[in-house]
Parts: C-alpha cells; sequence; structure tokens
C-alpha cells in the first residue's frame, strides 16, 4: 500500500486543487490531505480564507481519489504528520519547489507542475474588481 500525502488551503476550490489531487492520487494506493486550518492560513497568506476549515475539509474531503482529509495546524508539523500517516511520498505544488527536500529522508518528494492561469488569490481580486467596477456603474 502506497501513500501519498499532500497540504494546502484549498480556498474557493478550483481546478488548479483538483488537478493535483487527481495526480496526487494517482500516484499510490491512499491520498490523505493536510488542509491549512484558518489560522495557519492567515499566518501563511496574511488573510482569512474566505471558506473557513470545515467547510474546506468537506469539499477537499468529497473529491474522488481522496481517502482521508486532516487539519493541518502547523508548517513545522509536517515531519510528524507524514510519519503518523505512514506516508510513502509527499506531493507539493511547484510553487514550492525545494522548499520540502529536507523531508527526502522521510520519504520521497515530489513536485508537481502548477495548473497555469488560475489560483485562489487570482479569483479573490477578479471579483474584487469586477465588484467595485459594478458599484461605479451603479
Ligand atoms: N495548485 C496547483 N495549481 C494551481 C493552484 C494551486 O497545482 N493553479 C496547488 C498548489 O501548488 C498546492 C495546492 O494546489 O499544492 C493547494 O494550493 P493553495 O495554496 O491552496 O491554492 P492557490 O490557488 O495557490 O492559493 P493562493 O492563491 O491563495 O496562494
Amino acid at each position: 500500500m502506497k501513500t501519498v500525502i499532500t497540504f494546502g488551503t484549498f480556498d474557493i476550490f478550483h481546478v488548479g486543487h483538483l488537478n493535483i489531487l487527481r495526480r496526487a492520487s494517482e500516484m499510490g494506493d491512499r491520498l490523505v490531505v493536510g488542509v491549512s486550518s484558518d489560522a495557519l492560513n492567515l499566518q501563511k497568506k496574511n488573510r482569512e480564507p474566505i471558506y473557513s476549515e470545515q467547510e474546506r475539509m468537506a469539499i477537499v474531503g468529497s473529491i474522488k481519489g481522496v481517502d482521508a482529509v486532516f487539519l493541518e495546524t502547523s508548517l513545522e508539523k509536517k515531519g510528524d504528520y507524514i510519519r503518523h500517516y505512514a506516508a510513502d511520498v509527499l506531493v507539493m505544488g511547484d510553487d514550492w519547489q525545494g522548499r520540502f527536500d529536507g523531508f527526502r529522508t522521510q520519504c520521497e518528494v515530489c513536485y508537481l507542475p502548477r495548473t497555469p492561469s488560475i489560483s485562489t488569490t487570482s479569483i479573490i481580486e477578479i471579483t474584487r474588481a469586477t465588484f467595485a467596477q459594478v458599484t461605479r456603474e451603479c
């Protein structure tokens, strides 16, 4: 049984999230996903997520190929999570290229190319800009 683990905020779930989860699940027999807590997201990205940690976990957990989800509460605990879930492979998007090479002593580390032209940040920015424009026009 080959276990794959990956991490992320997965706020305003989009096709880039779907693609990385699909590719990660194809790399093993079991996919476990650490969903960043609201507090961790605030620390990492300096903003509150739009969807709460419970909502984000429910969405990610319902995706085909995802076998288990848990709340990631600290970036410092990645090694503990890898051990706890007996992960054989850590998968991350290549926006994190090189950042997790230290875990190669525990498991295989694989960076997958990001899906181009989409991110939670861009969705928020486009929505804000559109709302501002509509408000100006009214
Ligand atoms: N991801 C991806 N392709 C994208 C966006 C995200 O493969 N276009 C991957 C990231 O590399 C990460 C996972 O999805 O492994 C979760 O990313 P997350 O940070 O939650 O999503 P982003 O859209 O990158 O969020 P933000 O814009 O807030 O940084």
